[in-house]
């Protein structure tokens, strides 16, 4: 088990540049599975949750290969359109290839995701979705079984919330079926509207996307294209929080601005300052990091993404701050991680109550889940002392060149292997 050493106290300063946004490149991925002509996706980021489902595209048939950050791939043999649980366990995300294979083959047959350390996060939406428009829905074994004798048909889809992996499935179904499909209620994030824009560049007809309405007109086939995917706004937003947390002086490059709103709302509230210009964004901590409350929402909402991070912000406050999260009902098992660093923090549900401490000290601790981890990453950077980070594999989910790019600010972190 690798585990991270980070020595903390050093003002984080310079630049760093963001990589492709994780939750855009996995459903554009899946849904090359639309097509069998070859498509690119530029600007992918190197990444575990990529490398899976990238390996499960290819376990299907799909034949991938990479240039530098390009990915190209050609879906036109696939030989079976299961995904097995090893692939839905390790990734939930994995469930997103099926609507595109139920669209394009008229069956697939995708292990259920089980449990997940952030909640139960159930999968209920996308088959309702599935389910309006003509497909016949079976569990056993663990296992869903979805069949549609003919195309999928247009229908119309309230989601009783706005996911966004449910939007996205239905999205890619949608694209290839039968008449025209109203997402109602639909997930908002920036992420969609990408997937959105990948849809149209293949010759689809969706529109609406990045408003609660998705309109999409069925096609009979669709086309190969050329995609350069958004910076990951998740990234660029932990990079914000470490100058803030480290009294830094961070630019982040290659964000765009209106995706960061709430992020960039928040963290100036803290006392930090922001600076927008260009394609970047540079924040300068300041001394004194004043409290704020949050509330998770969807998008345009605070991202729940961007919790862990932010209370590890709001730990070394001065006073008392509240976070509300609202989208995951198991989102804060990072608290006692952070606790056992001197944070000072009680949880109510959903409701956590943050109280400032004048600072945190090193320890040992396990990374509990991606954004978890990432927040332990923060604590150490301004710990007093060595800390030791275990369980560094959920963080590689998500943050790529992660000890680089933090080196490169100023950082001491070092990754250390099983046996050192
Ligand atoms: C995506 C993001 C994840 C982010 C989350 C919310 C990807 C790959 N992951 O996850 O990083 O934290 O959006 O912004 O893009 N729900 C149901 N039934 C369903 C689907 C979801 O009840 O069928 C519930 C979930 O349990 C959860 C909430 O809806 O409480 C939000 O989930 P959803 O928006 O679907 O998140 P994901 O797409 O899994």
């Amino acid at each position: 088990m690798e585990r991270l050493v980070i020595r903390g106290g050093l003002p984080l300063m310079g630049k760093v540049r963001v990589s492709g946004a994780k939750n855009a490149v996995l459903p554009i991925i899946a849904s090359t599975l639309l097509v069998e002509n070859t498509c690119q996706v530029i600007g992918v980021p190197r990444l575990a949750d990529v490398n899976t489902i990238v390996d499960l595209i290819s376990y299907m048939g799909a034949d991938i290969s990479w240039v530098e950050d390009s990915l190209t791939v050609t879906a036109r043999n696939i030989k079976n359109c299961e995904a097995p649980y090893n692939c839905v366990s390790k990734m939930r995300a994995s469930f997103l290839i099926m609507g595109p294979l139920l669209a394009r083959f008229g069956q697939t047959r995708i292990s259920l995701p089980g449990g997940c350390n952030i909640g139960t996060r159930p999968i209920d939406l996308h088959l309702k979705g599935f389910a309006a428009m003509g497909a016949e829905i079976s569990k056993e074994g663990g296992y869903v079984n979805a069949r549609v004798k003919d195309r999928l048909i247009g229908a119309r889809i309230y989601l009783d919330f706005p996911s966004v992996g449910a939007t996205e499935n239905i999205m890619m179904a949608a694209a290839l079926a039968d008449g025209v499909t109203h997402i109602e209620n639909a997930a908002e994030e920036p992420e969609i509207v990408d997937l959105a824009n990948f849809l149209n560049a293949m010759g689809g007809k969706v529109s609406g996307a990045g408003t609660n309405v998705v309109v999409i007109e069925g096609v009979p086939s669709l086309k190969g294209a050329r995609h350069n995917v958004i910076p990951d706004r998740v990234e660029a937003g932990t990079y914000m929080v470490a100058a803030a947390m480290t009294g830094g002086d961070i630019y982040v490059e290659n964000v765009i601005t209106e995706h960061l709103k709430p992020v960039i709302a928040k963290i100036e509230e803290t006392g930090a300052k922001v600076f927008n210009g260009g394609d970047g964004i540079r924040v300068v901590g300041s001394d004194t990091i004043r409290p704020v409350n949050i509330q998770t929402l969807p998008y345009p909402g605070f991202p729940t993404d961007m919790q862990a991070q932010m209370m590890t912000l709001l730990t070394r406050a001065q006073g008392t701050s509240m976070i509300v999260e609202t989208v995951f009902e198991n989102r804060f098992m990072h608290t006692e991680e952070l606790a056992r660093m001197g944070a000072d923090i009680w949880i109510d549900g959903r409701v956590a109550v943050i109280k400032g401490v004048p600072e945190l000290y090193a320890a040992k601790v396990r990374a509990t889940d991606l954004r978890g981890g990432a927040s332990l990453i923060l604590a150490a950077l301004c710990a007093k002392g060595e800390t030791e980070i275990s369980l560094v594999h959920h963080v590689d989910r998500g943050y790529e060149k992660l000890e680089q790019k933090l080196t490169g600010l100023g950082a001491d972190i070092r990754r250390i292997g099983a046996n050192d």
